[in-house]
């Protein structure tokens, strides 16, 4: 196993990623945690095979940047330091760091490679590195070893002596740095010597196992499926541990998309899993009646699915565990050196359930980033319509009806979503494309069938890429596959008479419009 000690990079899930890819386990952890890194090393616990530093946005000269103690990791395993962690090591043992005079950023060539270290074995004189960064390492400690350089950066790399470690001021993690991939591997593979048997089936077997241990051979668990990837993924897992002590709950909001209830369920019912489907739709038109403001529809979704959910699996016999879809990049301490992060919309789960009946929590997917757990799924056989279908909000349309919602609106919106969603599919779109529906606007506008003039409402189609959500680009689908779906929901769909298409990015716009 190899850590990553986090010093709040933007960068620092990208080296996790890079490594996973390699097919070694690794997990990121808060730089406060190097005493209990050192702690582990100094009782012999020999599974912590290396110990990279991430970078930071924080400085080595400001006085409360962090600069935590790394006596007892140093020398006893190996340790690669990447800029700010590059910076840090140099730092610590009395060396110069200065604000560059000139800029540091982009790409760059490096240069003087020495072709005898380990950690650039297989990299090619002038290889392409990303540079990013505030500072530079101006003089070493005097017994440390440039190993590159490049045109503007005397010390790009460099190693201490006597002991595997290293520093290195550009970022092998991104795309930019051609061969960093290669100079990862020669770290995690041929320095640290970390097996390369982080597979999904691997993973499949080790937590099937690890869950069956943790399971008590009579205790039964309660899940709440959505239909969504992380969910089902972790249902799959549970069933081949436990078989029918997983108890799946999917209940049906009414603002789930057309037909979805029925197909979603059918679709686990032929895995095998135990699941009950409940229709609670009434329940919660009636709690999301007359509201309007985005946060207290999403307060009463929230709320009667606990309702909903907790009655539900009181009815399971015997239920001692509550299993969720968590997945890593929800489970990361992050690290905020600079201000605490801000939670910009409140998303809803089963809170408070635990503690009122007494489950314990088991999360089996707490480790794996949402790739990974599609090709977890893919290996348990997870059919393709959950497999890869895009991201929901839990409040559903709820929150794609903007203003109050009614059972006709909400049908309406389901049947223009649909025509948007087939069609992406049909025309080979839905792939390519990283979230889609529809939005119903609260606008009437003016319009003309026939002879008649219409006023009815307008609908906006909303397509996105992106890769994790965080940020996002409006897709660029093609105009005579837009003009389709228009035509088609102005056609089909009574009360609408108008379609527009959003072409807002996020930042600054978000993917929902609520
Ligand atoms: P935004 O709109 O913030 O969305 O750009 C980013 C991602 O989060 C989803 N989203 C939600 N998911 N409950 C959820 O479970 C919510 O309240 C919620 N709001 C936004 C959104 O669909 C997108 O994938």
């Amino acid at each position: 196993q190899l850590i990553i000690l986090d010093f709040g990079s933007q960068y620092t899930q990208l080296i996790a990623r890079r490594i996973r890819e390699l097919h070694v386990f690794c997990e990121i952890h808060p730089y406060t945690h190097a005493p209990q890194l050192a702690e582990r090393l100094r009782a012999g616990d020999d599974s912590l095979r290396g110990v990279i530093l991430s970078g930071s946005p924080c400085s080595v000269r400001e006085a409360d940047a962090p600069n935590p103690d790394l006596g007892g990791i140093l020398g006893r395993v190996p340790v690669l330091g990447i800029c700010y962690g590059a910076q840090l090591l140099a730092h610590q043992a009395g060396g110069e760091v200065l604000p560059a005079t000139i800029r540091e950023y982009g790409r760059a060539r490096l240069s003087s490679l020495d072709g005898e270290s380990p950690l650039l074995a297989g990299l090619h004189q002038d290889t392409q590195v990303w540079m990013s960064h505030g500072d530079t390492i101006k003089t070493l400690p005097a017994d440390y070893e440039v190993i590159a350089s490049t045109p503007e950066v005397a010390v790009a790399a460099y190693k201490l002596p006597g002991q595997p470690t290293y520093g290195i001021q550009f970022h092998p993690e991104v795309t930019h740095s051609t061969e960093g991939k290669q100079l990862l591997e020669n770290f995690v593979v041929g320095i640290c010597g970390c097996a390369q048997s982080w597979t999904p089936d691997h993973f499949v077997d080790s937590m099937v196992e690890a869950l069956q241990n943790t399971i008590g051979p009579d205790d039964q668990v309660i899940l709440g499926l959505s239909g969504g990837v992380d969910s089902s993924v972790a249902a799959l897992l549970l069933h081949r541990a436990i078989g029918p002590r997983l108890h799946g709950i999917f209940v049906d909001n009414g603002l789930l998309r057309q037909n979805e209830f029925a197909q979603v369920l059918q679709a686990y019912e032929g895995l095998g899993l135990n699941v009950t489907g409940v229709q609670a739709a009434p329940e919660f038109y009636a709690a999301l009646a007359g509201l309007s403001d985005p946060e207290a529809k999403r307060k009463a979704i929230g709320r009667t699915f606990i309702e909903v959910f907790d009655r539900e699996a009181q009815k399971v016999q015997g239920a001692r565990w509550l299993a969720q879809g968590t997945i890593y990049p929800d489970v990361i301490e992050s690290v905020s050196v600079k201000g605490p992060a801000v939670t910009i919309k409140s998303h809803h789960n089963v809170g408070g359930l635990p503690e009122k009946m007494n489950l314990k929590i088991v999360e089996p997917l707490r480790m794996l980033f949402k790739d990974e757990v599609r090709e977890v799924g893919a290996a348990l056989g997870l059919p393709e319509v959950i497999l890869h279908r895009h991201p929901f909000p839990g409040p559903g349309l709820g929150i794609r009806i903007l203003g109050d919602i009614t059972p006709e609106k909400v049908d309406l919106l389901q049947r223009a979503d649909g025509v948007f969603i087939s069609l992406l599919k049909e025309r080979g779109l839905y792939d390519t494309t990283w979230q889609a529906g529809a939005i119903l606007l609260p606008v009437q506008s003016v319009g003309v069938m026939g002879d008649e003039r219409t006023y009815e409402r307008v609908v906006a189609l909303r397509a996105v890429t992106s890769v994790d959500g965080m940020t996002a680009d409006w897709a660029h689908l093609p105009y005579d596959f837009l003009a389709e779906v228009s035509n088609k929901i102005i056609n089909q769909v009574r009360g609408i008479n108008r379609v527009v298409y959003d072409i807002s990015s996020k930042p600054p716009a978000t993917i929902e419009w609520e």
